[in-house]
């Protein structure tokens, strides 16, 4: 049986004197988010995922995603690209490795409990490094409705399916598949 994910909190001080990139990097997209101009930019469909490109601060790629109830981005990298997201509404939940592979790679370990599991509810948000793994899942019952920075700009996905307790490379999207 799975564990119930944990909580994650808002980053009590992202921006920071010293901060690290990654928590300046949550800091923008926080930012970003409280924007009155910026949510209005997504349109909402009832069963599909949606999104929409967004200019970013300091030539940041940026996204704003919807989801509805049950769907899910399925296992992927991000190309090499650090990120960040935010979550403005709704309910998501990440799925991760037990850490952050330090080198890109085809295959993935989860934990023997499967994986770690954390909970992201409006105003929390997530950075992360060049080889982070991860399934992102709208779990509540409304619409959940997110940001997310990517830098440098995405250069691919590269897509994992599971088998048992280990994720596999079984494809590589570029650019044209998202924009
Ligand atoms: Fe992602």
């Amino acid at each position: 049986m799975l564990a119930s994910p944990t909580q994650s909190r808002p980053d009590p001080d992202p921006a920071a004197p010293g901060a690290s990139p990654r928590r300046r990097l949550l800091a923008r997209a926080a930012e970003l988010a409280r924007d009155p101009a910026v949510r209005p930019q997504l349109h909402l469909e009832a069963d599909v995922r949606t999104w929409a490109r967004i200019d970013g601060p300091d030539g940041c790629e940026a996204w704003l995603v919807g989801w509805p109830p049950g769907t899910a981005t399925g296992w992927h990298d991000h190309g090499g690209a650090s990120g960040a997201f935010t979550v403005l509404e709704g309910l998501l939940e990440e799925h991760t490795p037990a850490a952050e592979p330090s080198r890109e790679t085809d295959t993935v370990r989860l934990p023997p409990g499967g994986p770690h599991r954390r909970a992201l509810t409006p105003g929390a948000g997530r950075a992360f490094g060049p080889h982070h793994v991860h399934d992102v899942l709208s779990t509540g019952t409304v619409h959940a409705v997110s940001l997310h920075l990517y830098a440098p700009a995405l250069p691919s996905m590269r897509r994992f399916a599971a088998h048992g307790g280990l994720l596999r490379l079984v494809d590589v999207e570029h650019p044209g598949a998202w924009t």
